[in-house]
């Protein structure tokens, strides 16, 4: 696999600008949610850097728990029609204050399939928090309670978003430059 400085064609968010803002975010949560009984559910595995530091940020006490969601018919970029889940939860979050946790919304069909999916166990409230948002690429109508930033329509990279698994530990969010990138064999 290349360096990322190899296919990086310009630094979209850095950090400093993603820890002031996941702050923010982290205090926001705290106010909305003073007295516990907050699950924050991060969606595997893009959503695990911001989840990390969120989680940091909020200083109500809350759980964490995992899960991940596979996607029907889509292409390695792609995401259409509606996610099966293949690692599920372990926390009951009926009657719980639940937060979906992740690191973008791009065509909205994961989350919104999602969203329908935990709905059925009854939680006592039910939001989304995402890093990123890229609105030009909606099909799936999603509500977005917390948002980080929103973004053009660009694939980006880093803190927790991956081009082909690789680089998700970077701390800043860059934009691909696809004439460099050569996909790993
Ligand atoms: P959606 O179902 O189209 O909203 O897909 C969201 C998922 O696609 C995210 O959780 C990411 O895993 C992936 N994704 C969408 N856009 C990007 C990107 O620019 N870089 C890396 N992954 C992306
Ligand atoms: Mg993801």
């Amino acid at each position: 696999m290349q360096n990322y400085k190899d296919v990086l064609a310009e630094i979209l968010i850095d950090t400093e600008t993603l820890q002031a803002r996941i702050k923010e975010l982290g205090a926001q949560i705290s106010v909305d949610y003073p007295d516990g009984n907050l699950l924050l559910i991060c969606i595997l595995r893009g959503g695990v850097p911001f989840m990390v530091d969120l989680s940091r940020n909020i200083t109500s006490p809350h759980m964490v728990d995992f899960m991940a969601v596979s996607s029907y018919g889509a292409g390695k970029r792609e995401s259409s029609g509606s996610a099966r889940v293949t690692l599920d939860l372990q926390t009951d979050i009926h009657d719980k204050n639940v937060i979906l946790v992740e690191d973008i919304v791009d065509s909205g069909h994961t989350i919104s399939s999602v969203l329908h999916m935990l709905e059925t166990r009854q939680p006592k409230s039910l939001k989304v928090c995402t890093l990123l948002d890229k609105p030009e690429r909606r099909e799936a109508e999603v509500p977005i309670h917390y948002l980080g930033f929103s973004i053009p329509n660009k694939f980006v990279f880093g803190y927790g978003l991956d081009l082909d698994e690789y680089y998700r530990n970077l701390p800043f969010v860059g934009v691909v430059d696809l004439d460099k990138y050569k996909p790993p064999l």
